[in-house]
C-alpha cells in the first residue's frame, strides 16, 4: 500500500512572515495519518517552515539544491545543509527549472543522488509539452526524463522516491489534464520503472500528478489507480484550500 502525498509547491511565493501565518492557518487541521503532507517553499522560507513542522505531520521540501554539498557555488543551496537543517524533500526537475534556468537531465540525475547521499528524498519531476503531446511524443519524451534521472539510484532508494508527472500544458494554467490522461502517463511511468528496476519498485515508487490540481478535482484524480496524490501549486498557498486536498479522502 502507498502512502498517499499532498505536496505543495509555493514556487517564488511567500516571505517567513506569511510562511508562519500558513502554518498557524493549518495548525491541527492536517490528517494525523494515511496522507502524507509536504509543502515545498524558497530557500528563505525553510527556517520558518521546519520550526513550525516541528511535533506536527507536515513534512518540509526544499524546491531546488545544488549537487554538491559545500564549496564555491555562489548562490546554490546546500542538499547538506538543508537536511542538516531538517529537510525532508528535495523538488526537482521542475518544468519551470527545466525552461528558465537551464536544467538539464545530468543536472537532475547529479542532484537525486546527492539529495539520497544527504539522507533526504527526491521528488523528481517530468512533464511534457502540448506540443509534444499533439504529436503523439509525450510517452517517450516523460520516461526518457525518467530513465535520465534515476541512472545510478539503487531500486532501495528509488522506492522511497517520489516522482511527479507535471504536464506543462496544465500547470498554472486552469487546464488540468483529465483524470484518465493522467492515469494513463503516471500508469507508463510506472511500467518504465518495473522495466529499469522490478516490479516491486515499481509497486512502491509514489508517483503524483501536478498541473492545476485544486480542492474541487482531486478526489476524481485520486481515484486512479496509479495516481499517489498531487503537487499543487496555485492551491497549495491558501490554508483552507490546503487543508481540503490534504483531507481529500474524508
Ligand atoms: P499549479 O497547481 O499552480 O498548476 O502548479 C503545478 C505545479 O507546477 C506544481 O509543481
Amino acid at each position: 500500500m502507498r502512502t498517499p502525498i499532498i505536496a505543495g509547491n509555493w514556487k517564488m511565493n511567500k516571505n517567513p512572515k506569511e510562511t508562519q501565518e500558513f502554518l498557524d492557518g493549518i495548525k491541527g487541521k492536517l490528517p494525523e495519518s494515511g496522507v502524507e503532507t509536504i509543502i515545498g517553499a524558497p530557500a528563505i522560507d525553510l527556517t520558518t517552515l521546519v520550526a513550525g513542522a516541528e511535533g506536527t505531520p507536515l513534512k518540509t521540501a526544499a524546491e531546488n539544491s545544488y549537487f554538491e554539498d559545500a564549496g564555491a557555488f555562489t548562490g546554490e543551496t546546500s542538499p547538506k545543509a538543508l537536511d542538516e537543517m531538517g529537510i525532508d524533500y528535495v523538488i526537482i526537475g521542475h518544468s519551470e527549472r527545466r525552461q528558465y534556468f537551464g536544467e538539464t537531465d545530468e543536472d537532475i540525475n547529479k542532484k537525486a543522488l546527492a539529495i539520497l547521499k544527504n539522507n533526504m528524498l527526491p521528488i523528481i519531476c517530468c512533464g511534457e509539452t502540448l506540443e509534444q503531446r499533439e504529436a503523439g511524443k509525450a510517452e517517450d519524451w516523460v520516461t526518457g526524463q525518467i530513465e535520465n534521472a534515476v541512472k545510478g539510484i539503487s531500486a532501495a532508494d528509488l522506492a522511497k522516491s517520489v516522482i511527479a508527472y507535471e504536464p506543462i500544458w496544465a500547470i498554472g494554467t486552469g487546464k488540468t489534464a483529465t483524470a484518465d490522461q493522467a492515469q494513463e502517463m503516471v500508469h507508463v511511468i510506472r511500467e518504465k520503472i518495473a522495466s529499469l528496476y522490478d516490479a516491486d519498485t515499481a509497486d512502491k515508487v509514489r508517483i503524483l500528478y501536478g498541473g492545476s490540481l485544486k480542492p474541487a478535482n482531486v478526489k476524481e484524480l485520486m481515484a486512479k489507480e496509479d495516481i499517489d496524490g498531487g503537487l499543487v501549486g496555485g492551491a497549495s498557498m491558501d490554508p483552507e484550500s490546503y487543508i481540503a486536498l490534504a483531507n481529500f479522502n474524508k
